[in-house]
């Protein structure tokens, strides 16, 4: 008989455990703000909930704000994006405090997504690296650099779990894995928060897109989301949730319908989950113009809408100033009291103070200095360790240094592209480091030539920003490159995807090279010559094709400011590179979704058998696992032991991992654990722990895990959290396939009486 134990949610202690301190600040700003709320007419409260763009350049929706200078001296805004100049934000923050009635300050935010001026791989990259202590540097730095030009407010981290590679934006995901994507979370809000809000190296963090945003049909943006709600609890909410927990100041609705009601509206979210479940108490604030959107959902006019997101729990409208503009409208209709509109004011002023711009307005507009030197390295730390090297045939890399090189393909001597997705204020991506210079600092043995056009589907082109025709004739620019490849030693291909590839309202179909590249890497293939292949993308790609007929392949991703120089350390062997995938690589896009944690059917497959699931097209398993990627050196596993320990109720893991080869290497060491007896279906394996080693030539190291029982269970299908007894299949490996694995039974009586009883709290809908 299998006996279940019920976890305690212990989302909302962090209340409790608040210190005499906290309480004591808490009590003053209750004072302060109810002092000044006694003040404010509910036309200026309804100001506090308002936020407005401002530079055009940076718009990602098709509204734009009007008239900000007047509405903000007339104390109808709270706070401000998209400022991109210091001087600006100085100009727009005394308007609201010498101008307004009340002088509240304003709030500024802006996307700091992957770095400010220093820019770092896109995020997808970043997770890569599974180095949760290099990726909280990164958000530290990127919040001094911010910060130090005046933004208080970061609309990051995206923790959307992401399974569709069709969909754009996963480059701005942590990939597809719950147990990291929360990991990462955690790491990027303390970064961005630091020890104070009030410090002014620091920044708010927005988590972003709650809910569900990574999950919509056929990985199309802005889609639709119907999925369980034991599937949102268990796959999809933990890193929402994990981020809340670190202390995130603000939460960004997201666009999309979950389950017939669009996020912006729907109460069940905003406030059953996010504030009664997990005890958030800070603002939240909707994407841009999605209040305005929910029109366009059919839910009803502006003021209906604006009113009814409000009383759903959201707190701020970005860009379409719904209540602002239907106030008396909708106090007239009975829509809103003023009692709502307080609600969510007081959220606003109360994360103001927390920001200290209150005490000083002009806190994070001091011009402080900041180090970019040592940001530079950090750039560089980042973009080696995100790189992951997809195949390596016979050694093909490192290359020699002074090797005679082809370096060929329309991203190999760009700067730009090497940026991604949302790197706006990359004012220093003039100073990036292209592939080409990167180089050219190991060989002055090297021919360079594009190649070929990024795309030659003119429809797309128009969509990223290329001109074919300036590209010049693709039949010259092939044999130019064929000529150069006989030449050489070995080619080096730069092939993939520009920086508008991937990122918001850039969903694709076809997701393998672009066939005006594939093209020219055949030719490239047919000299003889051994091909590199250097990936620049964001997001996984079909690469059959090319896993077949290129000696190696390094994913570069889109690697940042000294993504040039990372990628030239990999290639040369100055690094060996580490980097893990944390989103699987499909054989083609009939494959998706297909992500490492999924269930097993009644009738599990087995290759070429009929009555079995799967294609009969294709193989079933993934081009590249999740947690995959090579190095330069051979890691052994072996002794791997695991048993369960009552004392400590966790789950004791361990393996020897033993560097046989002659070169240093950093290996991330994986534990999976799959549920083999469980009473509902569950994944064959999940992700509960890993650890990044070092391993000197020669070396062995024993690596420990230590799993608490409670990542043992699961949520029912009637929303409770229950831990079962019975057998466990507990996995270390160097990825999600290649796995030593070894039994354990959970049956501790002992434990299951002690562990305190949790429910799901709310009703949903
Ligand atoms: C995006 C958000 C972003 C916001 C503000 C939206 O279009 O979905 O991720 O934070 O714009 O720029």
């Amino acid at each position: 008989m299998r006996k279940l134990a019920l976890i305690a949610l212990l989302s909302a202690a962090s209340f409790i455990l608040l210190g005499a301190d906290d309480r004591n600040c808490g009590q003053q700003m209750d004072s302060f703000i109810d002092d000044l709320m006694s003040k404010m007419t509910i036309e200026e409260k309804a100001g506090q909930i308002t936020l407005v763009t401002y530079d055009r350049r940076f718009m990602t929706g098709e509204a734009q704000s009007a008239g900000v200078a007047s509405k903000i001296a007339e104390g109808k805004i709270g706070g401000v994006f998209n400022v991109m100049t210091i001087e600006d934000k100085i100009d727009i923050q005394k308007l609201a405090v010498e101008k307004s009635r009340l002088g509240i300050p304003l709030i500024f935010g802006l996307d700091v997504v992957h770095g400010y001026r220093t820019i770092w791989p896109i995020p997808l990259a970043l997770s890569c690296s599974w180095d949760l202590d290099l990726i909280e540097r990164t958000a530290c730095a990127a919040a001094d650099e911010a910060s130090s030009e005046g933004v208080d407010w970061t609309f990051s981290p995206m923790v959307d779990i992401v399974r569709d590679p069709r969909w754009g934006r996963v480059a701005e995901s942590s990939g597809e894995d719950p147990y990291l994507g929360s990991r990462i979370a955690e790491a990027m809000v303390c970064g961005y928060q630091g020890e104070s809000l009030d410090d002014p190296q620091s920044m708010m963090a927005c988590v972003k897109h709650f809910a569900l945003y990574g999950a919509g049909e056929g990985g199309r943006d802005y889609d639709m989301v119907d999925m369980s709600l034991n599937r949102m609890y268990q796959e999809y909410l933990p890193p929402y949730k994990a981020a809340v927990d670190a202390g995130a100041g603000s939460v960004m609705s997201s666009f999309n319908d979950v389950n017939g009601v669009p996020a912006t509206a729907n109460k069940w979210l905003l406030t059953d989950v996010l504030r009664a479940e997990w005890g958030f108490d800070g603002f939240t604030v909707s994407d841009y113009t999605s209040v305005g959107e929910l029109t366009e959902h059919g839910l009803g006019t502006l003021a209906e809408v604006s009113a009814r997101a409000l009383k759903a729990g959201l707190d701020m409208d970005m860009v379409s100033e719904g209540v602002l503009k239907n106030l008396d409208y909708c106090l007239e209709k009975g829509l809103l009291t003023e009692a709502d509109i307080d609600v969510a004011c007081r959220r606003i002023l109360e994360a103001k103070y927390k920001l200290g711009l209150f005490e000083n307005p002009y806190l994070r507009l001091g011009g402080q200095p900041v180090d970019r030197e040592k940001y530079r390295s950090l750039a560089l730390e980042a973009a080696r360790k995100s790189i992951v090297l997809l195949k390596n045939d016979h050694n093909v890399l490192p290359l020699e240094k002074d090797a005679k090189v082809a370096l060929i393909g329309p991203l190999s001597d760009t700067r730009w592209e090497l940026m991604g997705t949302w790197a706006g204020a990359a004012a220093m991506a003039d100073e990036g480091v292209s592939i080409k210079s990167g180089i050219s600092r190991y060989t002055s043995s090297l021919i360079h030539t594009a190649g070929a056009p990024i795309t030659d589907n003119p429809g797309l082109a128009r969509m990223i920003g290329v001109n074919i025709e300036r590209s010049g004739d693709p039949d010259s620019l092939i044999s130019e490159a064929v000529s150069a490849a006989r030449e050489s030693d070995v080619v080096i291909a730069v092939l993939g995807e520009n920086a508008k590839m991937s990122g918001e309202s850039s969903s694709m179909t076809w997701i393998g090279l672009q066939p005006a590249q594939r093209r020219l890497l055949e030719a490239l293939v047919a000299t003889g010559k051994d091909v590199v292949l250097v990936l620049l993308n964001g997001r996984p790609m079909t690469l059959e094709w090319e896993n077949e007929h290129c000696a190696a392949i390094v994913d570069a991703w889109a690697p940042g400011l000294q993504g040039g120089n990372a990628v030239a350390d990999v290639l040369f062997g100055e690094y060996n590179p580490s980097g893990r995938l944390t989103m699987t690589f499909p054989r083609n896009v009939g494959q998706i979704p297909i992500y490492y944690s999924m269930k097993s059917t009644g009738r599990p497959h087995i290759p070429f058998r009929k009555y079995r699931t799967g294609y009969i097209d294709c193989p079933q398993d993934p081009l590249y696992p999740f947690g995959y990627g090579l190095s330069y050196s051979q890691v052994d596993y072996s002794d791997m032991k695991a048993e369960y320990d009552p004392v400590s109720r966790s789950v004791k893991a361990s393996v020897k991992v033993t560097n046989t080869s002659a070169r240093a290497v950093e290996e991330t060491v994986q534990l999976y654990i799959g549920d083999a007896t469980a009473s509902v279906t569950r994944p064959e394996k999940e992700l509960k722990g890993f650890r990044k080693v070092k391993l000197a030539p020669g070396e062995s190291l024993v690596v420990d895990f230590s799993v608490p029982v409670s990542e043992l269970g699961f949520w029912t299908p009637e929303l409770e959290y229950i831990v079962e007894t019975g057998e466990f299949m507990v996995g270390i490996g160097p990825d999600s396939e290649r796995i030593l694995s070894s039994s354990v039974v959970y049956e501790d009586v002992q434990a299951l009486e002690a562990i305190p009883v949790g429910l799901f709290l709310c009703t949903p809908y």
